[in-house]
């Protein structure tokens, strides 16, 4: 998603502050940049299409510097990615800028209503008509803050934007509605602003995270306003200490962040159970359930919403929940739960499964429930975000920062946090409970061994990357992972592939299969695997290549397929959580040997902010 950064301060490092919090959010997906700057009594602007780095370079050696300036990096999404659509957009005299992440929904009515007051647009973006708005009413009123609080007045949609003017050289502007935006404060009280606060890591962890219709005003004196758009008040917020540990997110010795973070899944495992199970007294302990603890006794439907990977971590919640809690579940994806006409209860609850916890499509689910009184819980990894604070309890991943665009460790966490979820409903009346949390124990050792196939896993990779065509096949915990692996070779490979419940083959997806068609059959021990073997004698049959993930000490597996990829003996419940890893790799090292950014994947963005 788009990334944001503002600095305003004593000193005169404005434009550095601003270029390299732009490159802490490369991760996040883009394909232009810009950056402006107070110089003297005027602003320089300068955009550039591509990477940060050519924006760097086209400021030349050295740096200009600046006591103020913003900048962006643009995902596009009106208009197309180029220099001109680029941000930041300007007014005619070039006296306000602005930056803005998000969808303005009725910039077309704006625009030809500005128009006929003989403005004229530069640009096909919807952001280009909140400069123009500015100008016009700053002619209205002596008060910029005046002008600013007009303009957000007029804007539908989301944003979460930072403006500067030269009527106003000693102040930035910023507002939020629907996109995150934060402000940091240095020690020498310098203040920044962000869309995501690993733009602030490398200069505070002292920050004030904006709520939806806030706007701030931050001056170069170090002094700072908050107000609340809705009910036109000043608003006291404390700074809170960020959690954000800066080595966890650098790349280390890997080539590439998808490589270390999945690397990470053992560590990633004991992260996510780390003193919320005791397999001595048997109790998984949830700190952040305890407060909608007895909310929870009465819970007779959850409903889960996330979206892509989350989404497919909460299909696999959904069948541990039901299986050990006996608690009917329901797996919605975002962008359609928000349209759905459909019955809640008191004894409903949702939860929300979100690395980023800005994800636009379920930010939308919780404001959907908001009049219902469902519970709102939330499986989130990045604490302090906006689901994070808009659930009523929910509980954190600490995965640590994931910088790949493909989520890996987080799908991991994710899954782990809600079969623990799954645990804790069922309040220990399944025998499966002990069991689980002994396995839990014993997974991360599990993982370990996983991690050692990397080598064998990469020269299936080599035997299968020219393949256009990919089918994932599994059953019962299996499927959602075949879901998952489809997804995961699509974002990272660019190959088209299929998904699919094994059963599902014979009612229309077999038809696809000839030996330009491969599938990637998950066919690990359970109660399921003999009909999976039958799947994958049907495909056989039809001279489908066979790449099969099965359970160490599987032999007959490989008589059926033409590749095996063994994994360690786990349960039912626990084995999607070794399969993924291995799912994860092929999908990374097929991206590898194609020679694609495996990190950015072109088109995607790591945190969907816009619906
Ligand atoms: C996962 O590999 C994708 N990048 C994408 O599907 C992602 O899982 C989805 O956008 C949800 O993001 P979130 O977990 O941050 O809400």
């Amino acid at each position: 998603m788009c990334g944001i950064v503002g600095y305003i301060g004593s000193e005169e490092k404005g434009v550095s502050v601003v270029l390299g919090g732009l490159q802490a959010l490369e991760y996040r997906g883009y394909d232009s940049a810009g950056v402006a700057y107070l110089s003297g009594d005027d602003i320089v602007v300068t955009k550039q299409t591509g990477r940060v780095q050519a924006l760097v370079d086209s400021l030349g050696e050295p740096t200009p510097e600046s006591a103020t300036a913003i900048g962006h990096t643009r995902w596009a999404t009106h208009g197309t990615p180029t220099k001109a659509n680029a941000h930041p957009h300007f007014n005619a005299n070039k006296s306000i800028m602005v930056v803005h992440n998000g969808i303005i929904e009725n910039h077309t009515e704006l625009r030809e209503s500005l128009k006929k007051q003989g403005y004229e647009f530069q640009t096909e973006t919807d952001t280009e008509v909140i400069p123009h708005l500015l100008d016009y009413y700053a002619k209205e009123t002596d008060s910029f803050e005046e002008a600013f609080h007009r303009t957000l007045d007029q804007l539908r949609g989301a944003y979460g934007l930072v403006v500067m003017t030269s009527r106003e050289p000693d102040a930035l502007y910023a507002a939020r509605l629907g996109s995150p935006l934060v402000l940091g404060i240095t020690d020498a009280k310098a203040l920044i602003l962000a869309s995501d606060p690993a733009a602030l890591m490398a200069h505070t962890k002292q920050v004030v995270y904006l709520n939806d219709q806030e706007y701030i005003v931050a001056r170069r004196s170090g002094e700072y306003t908050l107000h609340n758009l809705k009910n036109d008040v000043a608003v006291e917020r404390p700074a809170e200490t960020l959690d954000y540990d800066a080595d966890k997110a650098s790349l280390g010795d890997y080539p590439h962040f998808m490589l270390k973070e999945i690397h990470e899944a053992p560590q990633t495992i004991r992260s996510a159970t780390l003193g919320r199970i005791k397999p001595e007294s048997g109790i998984v302990k949830l700190g952040g359930l305890e407060s909608v603890a007895d909310q929870l006794k009465y819970i007779d439907r959850i409903v889960i919403v996330a979206c892509g990977t989350a989404s497919y971590a909460g299909l696999l919640g959904e069948y541990a929940i039901e299986e050990l809690a006996g608690i009917p579940v329901e797996v919605q994806i975002g962008s359609e739960f928000k349209y759905r006409n459909e019955p809640f209860s008191r004894s409903t609850a949702l939860i929300v499964v979100s690395q980023s916890g800005e994800t636009a499509d379920t930010i939308a689910a919780l404001k959907k429930v908001e009049n219902y009184g469902v519970l709102k819980l939330g499986v989130v990894n990045a604490t302090g975000s906006t689901i994070a604070r808009m659930t009523d309890a929910g509980v954190y991943c600490h995965a640590g920062p994931e910088q790949a665009v493909a989520s890996t460790k987080a799908f991991l966490a994710q899954y782990t946090i809600l079969l623990l979820i799954a645990l804790y409903l069922s309040n220990g009346r399944t025998e499966q409970y002990k069991p689980l949390l002994e396995e839990l124990n014993r997974l991360p050792q599990k993982a370990e061994r996983v991690l050692e196939q990397a080598e064998h896993i990469k020269s299936l990779a080599k035997k299968y990357a020219h393949y256009k065509d990919f089918m994932y096949i599994g059953r019962g915990y299996e499927y959602p992972l075949a879901l998952e692996g489809t997804l995961k070779l699509k974002e990272c490979a660019l190959i088209h592939s299929e998904g699919y419940a094994a059963g599902e083959l014979k009612h229309g997806p077999l038809a696809l299969i000839d030996e330009n068609f491969p599938t990637f059959a998950i066919a690990t021990n359970s109660e399921l695997l003999e009909k999976t073997y039958s799947n994958i004698e049907e495909i056989r049959a039809r001279k489908g290549p066979v790449l099969a993930i099965a359970t160490e000490g599987n032999e007959q597996i490989r008589s059926l397929a033409d590749d095996v990829i063994y994994i360690p003996d786990s349960l039912e419940q626990t084995t999607p959580l070794l399969a993924a890893i291995v799912v994860q790799l092929f999908a990374y090292y097929v991206a590898v040997e194609k020679g694609l950014d495996v990190d950015k994947p072109r088109n995607l963005a790591k945190s969907v902010t816009v619906e």
